[in-house]
């Protein structure tokens, strides 16, 4: 009988160890298999920074020229403006030297007069002066130009840190018109009409990546001459954001592929087909959607439409 029961004891025993060596083996696997499966997401985050940081460099490729050019423009004619502004300033310390000399001296009144007349005709002093006035405004206006020009161009790579930020999109939206307008001003005319709204609760870097695209691609679709149409409304407690072209439009069956990754019909170093579906990755963490309507030949239209920050 207590045999029996030993007997008994040790099978039990010795399944108890086997169920235990399961588990521990099952335990194992899994754990194993949920550290691939962590790193496989790893992985997959960083090829999506990547992807997102080539589309960026993609664009800022193109940008980069023309903003070089837009740059180079006002910097010569600044330029220009200081050499002319230079000579004109060495004939007024001429004559003013040359006065200085004549009043400190024992000449009559009537002597300096007549000196100080002829000297104002023969170094031209009023029409310098007057010249001055034009070219520092001009210069002005120049470095303003390019002030502004950097300051898009550092709105286009900002980083975004992670938190989210109180949005003004009017700005954002203005942002991304001017770095693009080197493109768009010698191929379409650009109309944007900016509405009051409230703020949004985001990330300006990637909502600004997200127009530059919008107007990039409209500018890309339209003809010599052809309007891009961009305004900004608060509607049913929704901001929208409307990117209207006249351009080639979209046929029916690509109208489904738009926002697959790598989705593009440019020819290589035109489009990255990686535009569209970060737009909509991007909308999609503002809690927001795109919608698109395009006719062949017509021309296409993309809404955003995004909730407002909860104040
Ligand atoms: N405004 C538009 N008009 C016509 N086609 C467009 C427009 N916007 C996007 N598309 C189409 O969608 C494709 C994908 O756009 P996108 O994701 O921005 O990539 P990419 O511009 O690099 O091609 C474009 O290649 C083009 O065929
Ligand atoms: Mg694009």
């Amino acid at each position: 009988m207590i045999e029996d029961y030993r007997a008994a004891y040790l099978r039990e025993k010795t399944l108890r160890k086997q169920a235990e060596q399961m588990l521990e083996d099952k335990s194992r696997e899994l754990y194993d298999s949920f550290r691939k499966l962590q790193q496989a997401h790893d992985s997959m985050q960083e090829n999506q920074k990547a992807l997102l940081h080539n589309e960026k460099m993609a664009s800022l490729g193109v940008l980069s020229a023309g903003v070089a050019h837009e740059i180079n423009n006002p910097i010569g004619f600044i330029y220009s403006n200081f050499c002319t502004m230079s000579e004109g300033m060495s004939d007024i310390q001429t004559f003013v030297f040359t006065m200085d000399k004549l009043v400190n001296s024992d000449a009559d009144g009537e002597k300096i007069r007549e000196a100080w007349r002829e000297g104002l005709t023969r170094y031209d002093v009023e029409y310098l002066l007057m010249d001055f006035e034009s070219l520092t405004s001009e210069t002005i206006e120049g470095l303003e130009r390019v002030k502004q020009i950097v300051a898009d161009l550092k709105s286009f790579t900002r980083e975004d840190s992670g938190e989210m930020d109180l949005v003004d999109i009017n700005e954002c939206v203005r942002g991304a018109v001017n770095i693009l307008s080197n493109q768009t001003k010698y191929h379409a005319q650009v109309h944007v009409d900016y509405g009051e709204l409230p703020k949004v609760k985001g990330y300006f870097g990637k909502l600004n990546q997200v127009f530059t695209n919008m107007i990039a691609n409209a500018n890309q679709a339209v003809d010599e001459n052809g309007d891009i149409h961009i305004s900004t409304t608060y509607n049913n407690g929704y901001i929208e954001i409307r990117f209207q072209d006249n351009g080639h439009g979209i046929s029916k069956e690509h109208l489904n592929l738009l926002f697959t990754p790598f989705f593009t019909t440019k020819p290589v170093g035109e489009g990255t087909g990686l535009g569209l579906s970060l737009s909509h990755g991007f909308i999609e963490e503002h809690n927001g959607r795109i919608k698109v309507e395009s006719e062949i030949g017509e021309g296409t239209t993309f809404t955003i439409f995004l909730p407002p920050a909860d104040d």
